[in-house]
C-alpha cells in the first residue's frame, strides 16, 4: 500500500495553515494595529517597524515547525528575558492580545487550528507580563 504523502498527521501546524504566507499575513496585520496603538507604538525602540515583524514573523514560523531561521540570528529566543526593558502590564497585555485577535480573525483558520493558535497566545502573552499593576 501506498504511504499517503502530505497526510494531515505528518503535517507540521506551519503546514497545516498554509506555511511562511500565513504567518506573514498575521504579523502584518498584528503591526498595522501597533503602528496605530498609543500604548503599544512608543515601546517599540526602532522608528521602523519592519524589523520588529520581522523577527516576530520568523518566531512564530519556527515555534509551530517551520524554518529554523530566529534562531540562526537571533539564538535561544529567551522570550521573557527580552521582554525585561519593555514595561509589559496589564494594559500592554491587553493591547497585544486585541491586535493579535483582529489579525487571527482575518486569516480565516479551520476553527481547530484557530484555537490552537489563539490558545498558543493568549498563554504566551500571560508569561510575557512582567509589571504589576
Ligand atoms: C504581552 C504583550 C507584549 C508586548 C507589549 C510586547 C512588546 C514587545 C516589544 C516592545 C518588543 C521589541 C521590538 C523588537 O525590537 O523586536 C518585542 C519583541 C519581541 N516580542 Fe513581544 N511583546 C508582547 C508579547 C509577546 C508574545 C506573547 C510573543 C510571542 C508569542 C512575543 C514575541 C516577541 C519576539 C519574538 C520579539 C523579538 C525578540 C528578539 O529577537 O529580539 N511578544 N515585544
Amino acid at each position: 500500500m501506498e504511504i499517503p504523502r502530505g497526510d494531515v498527521q505528518t503535517q507540521t501546524f506551519f503546514e497545516q495553515v498554509g506555511g511562511e504566507e500565513t504567518f506573514r499575513r498575521l504579523v502584518r496585520r498584528f503591526y498595522e494595529g501597533v503602528a496605530g496603538d498609543p500604548l503599544l507604538r512608543p515601546m517599540y525602540p526602532e522608528e521602523d517597524l519592519g524589523p520588529a515583524e520581522e523577527r516576530l514573523a520568523l518566531f512564530l514560523m519556527q515555534y509551530w515547525g517551520g524554518p529554523r531561521t530566529y534562531s540562526e540570528q537571533r539564538g535561544h529566543p529567551r522570550l521573557r528575558m527580552r521582554h525585561v526593558p519593555f514595561r509589559v502590564d496589564r494594559a500592554a497585555h491587553d493591547a497585544w492580545l486585541r491586535h493579535m485577535r483582529d489579525a487571527v480573525d482575518e486569516l480565516g483558520l479551520a476553527p481547530e487550528q484557530e484555537r490552537q493558535l489563539w490558545d498558543y497566545l493568549v498563554y504566551a502573552a500571560a508569561s510575557m507580563v512582567n509589571t504589576p499593576d
